[in-house]
């Protein structure tokens, strides 16, 4: 395979290092695309640590030059601003993304251009489940519509500090789980963007971003990144809590996620897809 990936950080390297560790044989070729002033240091580590990923390995800094080492598949594992200045040009030119920065898509101008570019460019956006589960079964759900889906995300006090429940929570001196945000998934995804990957994930492959209900809270109990949800339709029940551990390079990322992508990649590779 010859494979992309924008974005040169925690779930990047982790996901380099699976790689290594699970493929029958190096990739093809591996193109990283990474921000201007980080390519020295990119190209420093491809050379090191990963030198035998990939038989060929190159590092860009723009879409064109992505594109120009002929990706079969890109993985963006970047942010918000990446998909918006890189994506939408891979996927007009035929090539399959998958996108981790999925809260990405709350903004509902980038996600029809997205779809746009991935209907006229002939190639799919794939939207991992990330960090959680279950995504199989809301969205084969969602084809019968009639969706009641409700999203709890729990998190300790501390890991919400430079977001807006600050300033309505007293988050050190909590000593009991506290309901800080109930909204939409939409409402969720404004407030605060860097929470926003599973409410998103959840709404686009469920009930759509206005109907997908959202709590956010700060629970002293909780040990990681906790998250509960629990569906209603008319064919089936169901509900799941997924008790995450944090990724040993950002604390922010489960790191179950980056085993979701591992997965994509290697659905892909393998004779057999589950
Ligand atoms: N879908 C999910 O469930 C889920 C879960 C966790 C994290 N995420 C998302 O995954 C993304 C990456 O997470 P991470 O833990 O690897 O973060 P990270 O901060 O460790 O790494 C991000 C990397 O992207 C690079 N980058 C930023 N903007 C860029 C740009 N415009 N072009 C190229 N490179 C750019 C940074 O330099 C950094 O190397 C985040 O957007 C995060 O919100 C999604």
């Amino acid at each position: 395979m010859r494979l992309g990936l924008i974005g040169f950080g925690n779930i990047a390297l982790t996901l380099l290092g699976q790689l290594a560790e699970t493929l029958d044989a190096p990739l093809e070729h591996l193109t990283v695309l990474c921000l201007p002033e980080m390519t020295g240091e990119t190209q420093a580590r491809l050379a090191g640590d990963f030198a035998k990923i990939a038989k060929e390995a190159a590092v860009v800094s723009d879409a064109g030059a992505l594109l120009a080492d002929r990706p079969d598949l890109v993985v963006e594992c970047a942010g918000h601003g990446a998909v918006t200045a890189h994506v939408p040009p891979v996927l007009r030119a035929g090539i399959d993304v998958v996108i981790v920065s999925i809260g990405a898509m709350s903004d509902a101008a980038l996600e029809r251009e997205l779809r746009a570019a991935a209907a006229g460019g002939g190639a799919r956006l794939i939207l991992p489940a990330g960090a959680i589960g279950g995504i199989d079964l809301l969205a084969a759900l969602g084809a019968a519509g009639g969706l009641e889906v409700r999203y709890r995300g729990s998190k300790p006090p501390l890991a919400w500090r430079g977001t807006p429940a600050e300033a309505v929570t007293d988050l050190a001196a909590l000593s009991e789980a506290h309901t800080f945000f109930t909204g939409t998934a939409r409402e969720a995804a404004r407030d605060f963007p860097r929470n926003a990957n599973v409410a998103a994930t959840l709404a686009l492959a469920g009930a759509g971003f206005e109907a997908t209900h959202v709590e956010l809270v700060a629970d002293p109990a909780a040990l990681g990144n906790v998250h509960e949800y629990s569906v209603v339709s008319p064919l089936a029940k169901y509900s799941m809590r997924i008790e995450n551990q944090p990724s040993a390079g950002n604390a922010k990322t489960s790191v179950s996620t980056v085993y979701s992508v591992l997965r994509e990649i290697r659905n892909r590779i393998g004779p057999v897809a589950i």
